[in-house]
């Protein structure tokens, strides 16, 4: 009798058979719970003799079931470790979240083409002294250009601090650059800029990138060769309209902002055709006095500049129309304008990403 139960426990080959079978014999109703209230009505002798018999007969097949149960559980967990496995060694996982800012991204475009071109990348600070990012730049103090830019300036230090500024643009590097690597200078400099103002298409911090090359020779000839490359693999298209428009700024001699022509296409703006102009760059021949304030002689060496607004950029060629969006940190909008992580721009798969 017992042999044939512990033989049921042992054929039970899931927790659910031997879950059935423990009910079957130690349930309520179960065969061997019914045993034991027939001792209840045994005379005291024959229970005498039996209810030890029972008694062991229950030990036994918990003791079996219990057992049964851990082999059973024991055999599931083997099984597990054998199919499942977490490779640690994996990088990252496969779905990337995250994306690259329509900002960042076109700064990557930037300097994509113009390291083509023969540029390297310079940085400057954004806390900046008055004589970088004005009197270098032949604003000497009092110029009526220092009035022309919105700019943020630091709490002096002490009472003959001259205060710091915000970098008012990225005009500073010129500067810069030229101390550090002397010439001939061919670089960009991309990088966030400081005015107090605010509305749909100013926000008080903003990006710029600056242009500069310093070299034998070098002509307006030059300037406009580069603008116009850069305009046309910038926007992907060959049939962008330019035109130089005379400007000023005390930095160049002589100055010229550069307008592109626009169309309407589905209702938005975007550069190519020639409906109507929108100016986006500053530009013109480095300023033989700021030739001089780099330490070089500008009877020997030429050069010329460009600053131009890369947020402006992103919104032209990405179609947003709101700047103050782009600083918002709002991850929906993120989500629709920004850019695969894994995507990297480059000249042959086109920098339009
Ligand atoms: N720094 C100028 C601005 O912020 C742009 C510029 C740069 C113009 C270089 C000429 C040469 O408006």
């Amino acid at each position: 009798m017992s042999d044939a139960l512990l033989d049921r426990i042992a054929a039970a080959e899931t927790l659910q058979d031997l879950d059935s079978v423990r009910i079957a014999l130690l349930g309520k109703q179960g065969e061997i719970t019914s045993k034991l209230k027939s001792l209840g009505s045994m005379d005291p002798d024959a229970r005498a003799a039996e209810a030890p018999k029972i008694h062991a007969l229950r030990e036994a097949v918990s003791d079996a079931i219990a057992g049964r149960k851990a082999a059973l559980e024991n055999a599931e967990l083997e099984r597990k470790l054998a199919t499942e496995k977490l490779d640690l060694s994996l990088p990252a996982p496969d779905s990337v979240t995250g994306t690259v800012h329509p900002v960042s991204q076109v700064m990557d475009e930037l300097a994509e083409i113009f390291a083509d071109l023969g540029f390297s990348v310079a940085e400057g600070p954004e806390i900046e002294t008055q004589w970088y990012n004005f009197t270098a730049l032949n604003m000497p103090e009092n110029h009526p250009a220092r009035a022309m830019q919105d700019t943020f300036y630091l709490e002096p230090r002490t009472a003959d601090e001259e205060p710091y500024v915000l970098r008012t643009h990225t005009s500073p590097v010129q500067i810069r650059a030229g101390e550090s690597h002397g010439a001939p200078i061919y670089v960009i400099a991309p990088g966030r800029v400081y005015r107090s103002d605010s509305d749909a298409t100013h926000t008080p911090m903003f990006h710029q990138i600056e242009g500069l090359v310093i070299d034998k020779g070098i002509t307006l000839g030059h300037l406009k060769w580069t603008l116009e490359t850069f305009v046309k693999a910038f926007f992907e298209r060959d049939d962008i309209a330019m035109r130089f428009r005379p400007s000023y700024f005390p930095f160049t001699e002589p100055s010229a902002e550069l307008d592109v022509g626009w169309s309407m296409e589905k209702g938005r703006r975007v550069v190519g055709g020639q409906e109507g102009w929108m100016e986006i760059l500053g530009s013109g021949m480095v300023h033989p006095r700021v030739i001089r304030n780099i330490g070089l002689d500008p009877d020997e060496w030429q050069g010329f500049a460009f600053g131009c607004g890369i947020d402006r950029l992103a919104m032209l060629k990405y179609g947003m129309d709101d700047l103050r969006a782009f600083f918002d940190g709002d991850i929906r909008w993120l989500k629709h304008y920004g850019f695969r992580a894994l995507d990297v721009p480059t000249l042959s798969g086109g920098v339009g990403a």
